[in-house]
């Protein structure tokens, strides 16, 4: 049977918008977030996505009881994410499809498919850069054709990054008449938890990596979400060691995110023909601070990140982990209200030091869902809505919509991008 649709006399709705996986941690927080911020009919008109009508017609019970805004005006899309043409018909009944539908890899190929053909623009929250390869070698050429803006990574993976780099080389090109050679990301603080989805998501690409060499060769080479031609530059792989950062006078580990976010980064630069430079060079860590104590605490995270991501490739582990997170749970509201991140980026030219600027990007919720909600609601809102710079195809968010993001994030998500003058 092909997906029901109400209010049932509209055989093919147009919605601005429709969030798909509006029944899930990420997608029920996305779906508040919108529903707080735009309300359910005007001046967006969009709908819940699901495959469960019945689960549906609850979230959309729940989300009128948590924000006391009436949700019963809402549409709700009943499909199916592994048959094409009920993917097809949620394409084509919306100028945007926004989808918190993972791992992506598993159950998001049919729809990013339908969107390129249709000329539907779309975004995500996935971090999955071997299945991000895969859909721009699939349908670049299509969703060009068909004018669909396809952007992957419109979470904490990967705007603070995409858009805070964005923003940085903006000041820079403002003050000295030139972008940066040079930007350094790090990490001062964050705090919030995990979801049984991202979890999922992690783990099935380890699976995936463990029998195909392609997807480590794509989760390891820093210029592998590069257009084909122009895979190679100054960077290499992140490193998983610790290290003392003489720019910001501290001790750093790695950082989780940076195999995603960098990737994610470099695409902005080739996208827009190399507005960064062709030698740009991008680095994320986490700061530990300074002296014996700042070099321990790199070490022990360094350590535990390395032992973390031997100890998946076990299967009886990725097992337990499975079954304590399972999908659909996630971090408590208060969890999520008392998290936030704190990042620091540095732009500069390394051959001429006064050349340099200093930026801060915080968020006032949690990373992973509380902040990234607000984040990729906002990014699919923008698509639906704004006057965008960029015909169909695959873009990043900076890319596509970084002037626009850097206008509707602080005003709307919580998520603000401040200029520092240096330290004396
Ligand atoms: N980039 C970031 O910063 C970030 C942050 C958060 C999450 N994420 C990613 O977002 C994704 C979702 O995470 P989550 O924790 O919200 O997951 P979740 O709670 O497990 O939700 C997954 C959703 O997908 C739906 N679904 C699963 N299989 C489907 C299918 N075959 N057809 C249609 N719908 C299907 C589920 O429907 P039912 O409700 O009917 O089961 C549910 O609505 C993950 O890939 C995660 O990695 C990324």
């Amino acid at each position: 049977m092909g997906p029901l649709c109400e209010p049932a006399d509209m055989s093919t709705p147009r919605y601005d918008l429709v969030l798909w996986g509006a029944t899930g941690f990420t997608g029920k927080l996305t779906a508040e977030y919108l529903l707080r911020t735009y309300g359910a009919t005007e001046p967006l008109g969009w709908a819940l996505g699901g495959r469960n009508r019945e689960k549906l017609e609850r979230t959309r019970d729940e989300l009128s009881a948590e924000t006391g805004i009436d949700a019963g005006a809402l549409p709700l899309f009943v499909g199916n994410g592994d048959d094409d043409a009920s993917m097809a018909e949620l394409a084509e009944s919306a100028r945007v499809v926004c989808t918190t539908v993972g791992p992506y890899a598993r159950y998001g190929s049919g729809l990013v498919a339908a969107c390129a053909r249709a000329g539907t623009h779309y975004c995500d929250l996935t971090g999955e850069v071997h299945w991000m390869r895969r859909m721009i070698d699939a349908h670049e050429d299509t969703a060009r054709k068909s004018g669909a803006r396809i952007v992957h990574t419109c979470g904490f993976d990967c705007i603070p990054s995409d858009v805070g780099t964005w923003f940085v080389q903006r000041e820079m090109q403002r003050r000295y008449g030139a972008p940066a050679e040079q930007v350094h990301l790090r990490v001062v603080s964050f705090a919030g938890g995990f979801s049984g989805g991202t979890l999922a998501s992690m783990l099935n690409m380890v699976e995936e990596a463990r029998h195909d060499p392609e997807v480590m060769r794509s989760m390891g080479a820093p210029y592998s979400l590069n257009p084909k031609d122009v895979q190679t530059g100054p960077d290499r792989s992140e490193s998983l060691l610790p290290a003392y950062d003489r720019a910001f006078g501290q001790w750093t580990a790695p950082f989780v995110m940076a195999g995603v976010n960098t990737k994610i980064v470099r695409r902005t630069n080739a996208l827009t023909e190399f507005s960064y430079g062709r030698g740009f060079r991008y680095d994320e860590a986490i700061l530990t601070g300074g002296g014996p104590l700042g070099m321990a605490k790199a070490a022990g995270a360094a350590a535990a990140q390395g032992g973390g991501m031997a100890a998946t490739t076990l299967a009886p582990v990725r097992r337990m982990l499975a079954r304590r997170m399972p999908p659909g749970a996630g971090p408590s509201k208060a969890q999520r209200e008392a998290g936030h991140f704190d990042l620091r980026l540095l732009a500069q030219n390394p051959n001429d030091p006064s050349q340099r600027v200093h930026a801060r990007v915080r968020g006032d919720r949690d990373p992973g869902y509380g902040s990234t909600s607000k984040m990729l609601g906002e990014a699919a809102v923008c698509l639906a809505q704004d006057e965008l710079g960029v015909g169909g195809g695959f873009w990043t968010p900076a890319a596509a919509m970084g002037d626009l993001l850097l206008e509707r994030l602080p005003a709307k998500a919580g998520v603000t991008f401040e200029i520092e003058e240096p330290h004396a």
